[in-house]
């Protein structure tokens, strides 16, 4: 299979239909934010600075995420394909990216980006409630997407948070530096001929099928 790669603004729903994606074609989910959050709770000089950077929406540095993305690619697990989230964020780290997959003997493979209108992404931010267990994403505005009991995980039964990062002031920091620092990254994969472009403003299921035309097409 194919490493599949999704492009797309705060809360457009990556890690939904990375999720989905995982579960239905078996291969591993790899989201920089998810392993970002859990360094974020180390009682250490790092991990507060983290935590810091998350809740304001900022950008955590490169050289981190470099370490964090080559020693996770560099697994068993991925040696049949997986699907990235979050990563690269820039173009500094698109290019670097490459350059860890030529290393493994990797390609890109499919760059997925999803297009959403930012009045859906401001309510999906705040109803959005994350299992502290598993990283199951749900939204409690959303009646097909509730967990079914208050702040309690369905798949695993861990406790429902809500992320520090999911409030306006944070979202308007995070969809700044989407379009200054990650759209031009969409450029760059374009010219290599491996983008491909979905429509968010759907269902979870909908979106799902868009993306599973183009994964049965591609592989
Ligand atoms: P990250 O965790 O990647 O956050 P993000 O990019 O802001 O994206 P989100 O996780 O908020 O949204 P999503 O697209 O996954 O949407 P979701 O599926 O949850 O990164 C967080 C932070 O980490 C960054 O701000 C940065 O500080 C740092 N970081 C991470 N990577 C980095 C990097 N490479 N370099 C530097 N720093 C980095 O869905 C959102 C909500 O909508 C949910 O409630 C969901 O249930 C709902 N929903 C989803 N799809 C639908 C649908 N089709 N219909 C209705 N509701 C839906
Ligand atoms: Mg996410």
């Amino acid at each position: 299979m194919k490493n599949i790669m999704f492009i797309a603004p705060p809360a457009a729903g990556k890690g939904t239909q990375a999720k989905k994606v995982a579960e239905s074609y078996g291969i591993p989910h790899i989201s920089s934010g998810d392993v970002l959050r859990e360094m974020s709770q180390e009682d250490s000089e790092l991990g507060h600075s983290i935590a810091e950077k998350l809740a304001t929406g900022k950008f955590i540095e490169d050289n981190i995420l470099y370490q964090l993305i080559e020693n996770r690619l560099k697994r068993e697990d991925c040696k049949n394909g997986y699907i990235l989230d979050g990563f690269p964020r820039n173009l500094s780290q698109a290019i670097e990216y490459d350059k860890i997959l030529n290393s493994l003997g990797y390609e890109v493979g499919t760059v997925i980006l999803i297009h959403i209108n930012e009045e859906t992404l401001e309510k999906r931010i705040t109803g959005r409630r994350t299992c502290e267990s598993c990283h199951a994403i749900y939204n409690i505005h959303e009646e097909n997407n509730s967990p079914k009991v208050e702040s309690i995980c369905d798949n695993c039964g861990g406790k429902l948070y809500q992320r520090t990062d999911d409030n306006v002031d944070s979202f308007k920091n995070r969809l700044k530096a989407y379009k200054e620092s990650t759209e031009p990254i969409i450029q760059y994969y374009r010219e290599k001929n491996v983008l491909h472009e979905i429509n968010g403003e759907d269902t979870v299921d909908n979106v799902f099928k868009q993306v599973k035309t183009i994964l049965d097409n591609e592989n």
